[in-house]
């Protein structure tokens, strides 16, 4: 199963150009969502507002080098490893989903657009790809789901309680399930439930990709902005209209490092 390419086996019964087509409206889905979610919840406005506030308040002007060098800096060390998330287990969650999701995506869009032609096979890297970047996206996205969740583990509502909010994390694992479920079955002969399971996957991606505007699918976009935007604010002294760090010993007894809220 890990190095079959499975839009291959399915571009058997139905034209590439199908699969490809769905491919191209599930990302036309990702625009428009983002688009009319930026638009409804006025977060870009409020993004660039924020900026020329931050402007104003500057007390130095950063050179285009500094910048180039704080946004690479960002993203090498703030977007690529999460570390607003702090050390432990939430944070390694979230780079193993991320990552996987990334392997997932994009060995999806290699394998369904340059190996589903007739005489065409993929690498085995691809479906291995593919495949590992479904099962991070398990590994990080149930442990998330299951134990990590705040209401779950620190407000003692059941794991099985879902809520609007839910939507994007069990959209992305039952695409990743449900995907994995149909190679599965689709690479050991089992034509019934490989179609079940392909109907499932792709009711999962419409649900997904469709639900951009509900979900929280988009901060994959907006928190590297806030990113930028926010070490860019400390580096011209403006940092986002807050006072600037007491030059006093830190000292607030056991404060948030205390135990976790659990006893219930
Ligand atoms: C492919 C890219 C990404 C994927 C698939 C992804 C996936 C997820 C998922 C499934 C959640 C849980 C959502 C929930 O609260 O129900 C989440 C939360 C979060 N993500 Fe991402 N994410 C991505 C990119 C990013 C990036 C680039 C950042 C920051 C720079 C980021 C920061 C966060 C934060 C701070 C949370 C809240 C975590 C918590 O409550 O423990 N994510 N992400």
């Amino acid at each position: 199963m890990m190095t079959i390419n499975p839009f291959a086996s399915l571009a058997e019964t139905i034209s590439p150009a199908a699969i490809q087509g769905f491919v191209l409206v599930m990302l036309a889905l990702i625009v428009i969502g983002t688009v009319i979610q930026m638009i409804h919840h006025k977060n870009v406005t409020y993004f660039f507002n924020n900026a020329k506030k931050a402007k104003l308040a500057a007390e130095r002007e950063v050179g285009a080098g500094e910048k180039t060098v704080i946004i690479l800096k960002t993203v090498v060390h703030d977007i690529a490893t999460t570390s607003e998330l702090g050390a432990g287990k939430r944070r390694i969650a979230h780079v193993m989903g991320m990552y996987g999701t990334i392997l997932f995506w994009v060995a999806s869009v290699v394998m369904v657009f340059g190996y589903t032609a007739a005489g065409t096979t993929a690498p085995t890297v691809w479906p291995m790809i593919w495949h590992v970047g479904a099962i991070m996206t398990c590994v990080g996205g149930y442990w998330f789901w299951l134990f990590l969740r705040v209401d779950v583990l620190a407000e003692a509502h059941p794991w099985y309680r879902i809520i609007k909010a839910d939507l994007f994390v069990l959209a992305l694992l039952a695409c990743a399930t449900t995907g994995l479920a149909w190679s599965f079955f689709q690479s050991s002969g089992s034509t019934g439930l490989g179609y079940l399971f392909l109907i499932l996957f792709i009711t999962s991606n419409i649900v997904l990709f469709g639900g951009v505007y509900w979900s929280k699918f988009a901060h994959m976009i907006y928190k590297p902005g806030a990113a930028i935007q926010k070490n860019l604010a400390e580096a011209d002294g403006s940092r986002d209209n807050l006072p600037p760090l007491a030059d006093a010993p830190k000292q607030f007894g056991l404060g948030i490092k205390r135990e976790q809220p659990k006893h219930y």
